[in-house]
């Protein structure tokens, strides 16, 4: 029977879950895990954290993926290894446009790739996009929920403070090559900074698997660089709600 390394799984455990819900924090699975039928706790190893259970009958799998491409790109290589085909990134955001409000969620149609890993999937001229039914069902099932999405580009860099222009970090200091970084993404369109969907929709285009990401807002960066934790569990059920909806549709659209 196959099984992998970092995830501490097997073909048995997995089910036969061909979707999977990646979250970043290992903590927001078993979270996610409350909302699913007979949700079990199937491994733990290092930041990968793993339930399984069921959606309108269907075997589903919730992941963590730790923080950042590198952890991000083990999980997704080796669920997809066990059968996985469909990835739903769930996380938390950072919005850089004025008119986006804390709790609202962001739906990414595709991201700015200031990772690394996903240099390993694919040359710098291939997009990180993701897949578009996905994202419309996260786009329909956000609205379904009455929440607030805005749907569009990403950001997604490798660190937290410098690829994300913040001086709040110890040295205070951002590398010439950053600085007003943020206001060129502002300009182009950008919406928002996370760390994890660059990597998750490029290799996920590359080798012919299915992504998308939502993410809840819990700091707005015209305003300030340090997010509001008071935001966090409202942005945690919003996406979980979410999440869920969506793998009813694609289940129903199947
Ligand atoms: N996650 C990020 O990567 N950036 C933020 O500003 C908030 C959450």
């Amino acid at each position: 029977m196959k099984s992998v390394y970092h995830l501490d799984l097997d073909e048995k455990k997995v089910n036969g879950a061909k979707i999977a819900i990646i979250p970043g924090d290992p903590a927001r699975v078993a979270h996610i895990a409350k909302f699913i039928d007979d949700g079990k706790h199937a491994a733990t190893k290092r930041e990968f954290t793993s339930y399984t259970g069921f959606i309108s009958n269907t075997p589903v799998i919730i992941t963590s993926t730790g923080i950042g491409g590198p952890s991000t790109s083990i999980c997704v290589d080796e669920l997809a290894q066990l059968g996985v085909n469909t990835f739903i990134r769930v996380g938390t955001t950072g919005a850089i446009q004025e008119h986006i409000n804390l709790g609202d969620v962001i739906v990414s149609t595709a991201s700015v790739r200031l990772d690394g890993a996903s240099f390993h999937f694919a040359p710098p001229e291939y997009p990180a996009v993701a897949d578009f039914h996905v994202t419309s069902a996260l786009l329909e099932s956000a609205k379904e929920n009455g929440l607030k999405a805005h749907l569009g580009i990403t950001a997604s860099s490798d660190t937290f403070y410098q690829g994300q222009e913040r001086y709040d970090s110890y040295s205070q200091y951002v590398p010439r090559n950053l600085q007003g970084s943020m206001k060129e993404w502002q300009k182009l369109n950008v919406l928002n900074y996370e760390m994890e969907s660059a990597t998750l929709f490029t290799m996920c285009a590359a080798m012919g698997l299915k992504a998308g990401c939502v993410a809840g807002v819990i700091v707005n960066r015209t305003k300030t660089e340090t997010p509001d934790k008071t935001m966090l569990s409202r942005a945690e059920d919003n996406i979980t709600k979410i999440s869920i909806s969506t793998i009813k549709r694609l289940i129903e659209k199947r």
